[in-house]
């Protein structure tokens, strides 16, 4: 085995395992009946070039990416609404089988370029066969329309290597204003559902108990 994959053994086994892991949560929520806050859930370990590349760009030594570099391992939940980011994130701090070392909001505060999403980095105990390996893993939680943007503003940026045209910048920005809307106005919609749902609920129970009285 060369350097590179024992390297990153461990990065593989961590992200296999936490994939069918959180994947097993979306399951137990369809099991139980209940709307999962969870959508659908993706995992990769971080190409060796792009590894490569982020090194150069932020001045990590090679040999402290186990330490520096958080997202060699990543894995990103997708929520339909808003208010299940929030849900995912208690079920991850709920959870005792890994130790949750950082949050980061970019909901609250999107970045200039308009990225949004809630990132969780958590240290992972890999069972090897020389024993544990803690591995850092980075969780990016975001909506359906979070993850439109982000997808194609990052295959986009990779075109221009992160030197948008200033128009270019401009539109993004204005997409990700729309995404932020599409996300508020899917929340409306929710809750009015939820609103008529109860009272529908409430008013079946109504019928039938004058039902039985007659
Ligand atoms: P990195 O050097 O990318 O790790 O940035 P950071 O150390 O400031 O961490 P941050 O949590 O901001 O970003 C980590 C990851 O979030 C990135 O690898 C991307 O997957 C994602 N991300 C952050 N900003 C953007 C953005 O502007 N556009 C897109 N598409 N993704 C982003
Ligand atoms: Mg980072």
């Amino acid at each position: 085995m060369n350097h590179w994959d024992q390297f990153l053994a461990p990065y593989k086994q961590a992200v296999d395992e936490l994939k069918i892991k959180l994947k097993g949560m979306r399951t137990q929520f369809e099991q139980e009946h209940i709307h999962s806050p969870i959508e659908f859930v993706t995992g990769r370990v971080k190409p060796i070039a792009s590894i490569l590349d982020k090194a150069t760009q932020k001045e990590i030594p090679l040999d402290q990416l186990e330490t520096q570099m958080q997202d060699i391992a990543g894995l990103r939940m997708m929520c339909q609404f808003v208010d299940d980011i929030k849900k995912v994130v208690e079920l991850l701090r709920m959870r005792n089988d890994f130790n949750i070392i950082e949050e980061r909001d970019y909901i609250s505060n999107n970045k200039p370029s308009g990225y949004r999403s809630y990132h969780v980095v958590i240290e992972y105990p890999v069972q090897t066969i020389h024993g544990e390996k803690k591995i850092l893993c980075e969780i990016q939680i975001r909506t359906l329309a979070m993850n439109f943007w982000a997808t194609i503003e990052h295959s986009l940026n990779y075109k221009y290597r992160g030197q948008f045209p200033e128009d270019i910048k401009m539109r993004l920005q204005r997409a990700a204003e729309a995404a932020f809307l599409l996300d508020e106005e899917m929340s409306e919609i929710r809750e009015e559902i939820q609103e008529a749902q109860v009272y529908f609920t409430k008013n079946k129970e109504q019928h039938k108990n004058t039902r039985k009285k007659n």
